[in-house]
């Protein structure tokens, strides 16, 4: 059972504590919802929780029969960062991620954006950057069974965000992430079934 969250509610605590036990007491709430407005829709969480699946399927899919599969072949195909300029290596799957993410905010009809962030960042365009991203993303690894909703202004529109644990679903993902260049003093030592990041889902309420 995922739990609900709600900044909004819990903002005041959040402000005056940042120890996670203080915010992980803090539950309740249920999010925005399209229908509030009167408009007909489907409710902001049941959105976000249903492309969050699909998000999910593909990328665990492409780690462990794609990614994992090519290892285990001892395949001379890898993946690699710098796959763009390299023979034989294909996108390493946050990269995937990424470029999914890329052209769904091209997408006007989409109506929502998404990417993927780390409290961990290999890459620093992938650390938090909203007070609402910092706190979801200590939420979910603290509690990776849960996930983290809530509301925030940005440049004066309101979002209803959604932020999801995103767990080393094979070996791939923490053999490569604990062996890179550009892992900091502080980086964890990931293992298998270890939160490593989150997944952000921000919708805009109109
Ligand atoms: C072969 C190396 C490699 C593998 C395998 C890999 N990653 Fe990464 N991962 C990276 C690199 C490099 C980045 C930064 C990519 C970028 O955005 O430029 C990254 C980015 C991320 C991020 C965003 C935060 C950050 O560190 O920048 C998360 C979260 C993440 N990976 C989790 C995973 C998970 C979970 C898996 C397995 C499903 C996985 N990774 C597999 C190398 C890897």
């Amino acid at each position: 059972m995922k739990k609900l969250w709600s900044l909004r509610a819990c903002l005041p605590v959040a402000l005056m504590a940042t120890f996670l036990s203080v915010l992980v007491g803090c539950g309740g709430g249920t999010g925005g919802n399209s229908e509030a407005n009167g408009k007909p829709g489907i409710p902001h969480k049941q959105f976000a929780d249903a492309v969050h699946a699909v998000m999910m399927a593909d990328r665990t899919v492409y780690a462990q029969h794609v990614v994992d599969r090519l290892k285990a072949q001892e395949s001379v195909v890898k993946p690699d960062e710098y796959w763009h300029d390299e023979d034989g290596t294909i996108p390493l799957p946050a990269q995937m991620f990424r470029m999914g993410a890329e052209l769904v905010s091209e997408n006007e009809e989409a109506g929502f954006s998404y990417s993927l962030k780390s409290k961990w960042p290999l890459n620093e365009q992938n650390k938090a950057n909203s007070d609402l991203e910092v706190a979801g993303l200590d939420y979910v690894t603290a509690n990776p069974e849960e996930n983290f909703y809530g509301e925030e202004e940005l440049a004066g529109v309101n979002y209803y965000t959604a932020v999801y644990a995103d767990v080393a679903v094979a070996g791939a993902c923490s053999n490569c992430h604990n062996s890179h260049a550009n892992r900091g003093d502080d980086y964890p030592e990931f293992k298998t079934g270890d939160v490593m990041g989150g997944v952000i889902i921000r919708i805009p309420m109109r």
